[in-house]
């Protein structure tokens, strides 16, 4: 199976220091990648980078086998990134967002009966269809993201790229935030997401580890615990003090782990 987005050796420069250090992996279709990483790691410089948001300073990254970093535009409507604020009107209704997001990105020769209904679908997806007649700035801090989340979705985009889902979720709507997202899944969405959490880690098929701008794992979460060895993933962050950022990925790359990163999860679990 071809990977969907392949970043080879991206490197991205700011302020004169290197923010991201010559990073290279796949994205494969119909999987969810998550990233994790200290604050200040690079997690959202790499979604960002990914997407062609920052402009890579070296490297080259292909989007279904065509040059993503020359092409931007060819890809745009592929993507769905919902940053880690807000973007919808507080002061319009859930439905009212919809609509105007409807509007702006699909054909306007779209039927008002048409709009409704694919906006119906994706409220009840969401779980939100209730809440619909409600100003945004009256929802709760997860049934907001939902809507953020639905705003991208409406444009039916291939990716899904997510910043930071789950911040400030309590951790039930979070699990209920990834099993939403293990549906959209099933629609045949490719879904990258950062987090901070650790709790779900085995409702997502892939996990990229930054460290300072390295990229110091690349695999599966039992894979990622036998590299780092440690038997809960709650211990990772404590364990990556243990060596440097460059320590970690030459050891990664020195790995058996390398290899195994190189296939998309369901050749692995064949
Ligand atoms: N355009 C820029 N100019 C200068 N420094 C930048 C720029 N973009 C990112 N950085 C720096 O790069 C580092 C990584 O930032 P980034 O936002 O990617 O971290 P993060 O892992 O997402 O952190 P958090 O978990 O806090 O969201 C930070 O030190 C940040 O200040
Ligand atoms: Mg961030």
């Amino acid at each position: 199976m071809p990977a969907s987005i392949s970043l080879s050796a991206i490197s991205f420069k700011a302020g004169g220091k290197n923010i991201l250090n010559n990073i290279s992996l796949a994205i494969y279709p119909g999987e969810i990648t998550a990233i994790l990483g200290p604050s200040g790691s690079g997690k959202s410089t790499l979604l960002k980078t990914m997407i062609s948001i920052n402009k890579p300073s070296s490297g080259i990254i292909k989007c279904n086998g065509g040059l993503m970093t020359e092409n931007i535009d060819d890809f745009r409507k592929d993507l769905g990134y919902v940053p880690q604020d807000d973007i919808i009107h507080q002061d319009l209704s859930v439905f009212q967002n919809f609509y105007y997001a409807s509007r702006l990105r699909l054909p306007p020769s779209l039927s008002e009966e048409a709009i409704n209904a694919k906006i119906g679908i994706y409220l009840r997806i969401l779980g939100i269809e209730e809440r619909k007649h409600l100003k945004v700035r009256k929802l709760s801090g997860g049934q907001r993201k939902r809507v953020n989340i639905g705003i991208e979705l409406i444009a039916d985009p291939k990716f899904l790229i997510l910043d930071e889902p789950a911040s400030g979720l309590d951790p039930a709507t979070e699990e209920d935030l990834l099993i939403l997202l293990n549906d959209l899944k099933k629609e045949k969405k490719t879904i990258i997401l950062t987090t901070h959490s650790m709790e779900y880690l085995n409702k997502v098929d892939r996990l990229l580890i930054m460290m300072e701008g390295y990229l110091i794992f690349n695999g599966t979460l039992s894979n990622m615990k036998s590299f780092f060895g440690i038997i809960h993933s709650a211990d990772l962050f404590k364990k990556i003090r243990d060596s440097s950022a460059e320590q970690w990925h030459q050891k990664f790359t020195a790995s058996q782990f390398l290899s195994a990163a190189a296939l998309p999860m369901g050749e692995l679990k064949r």
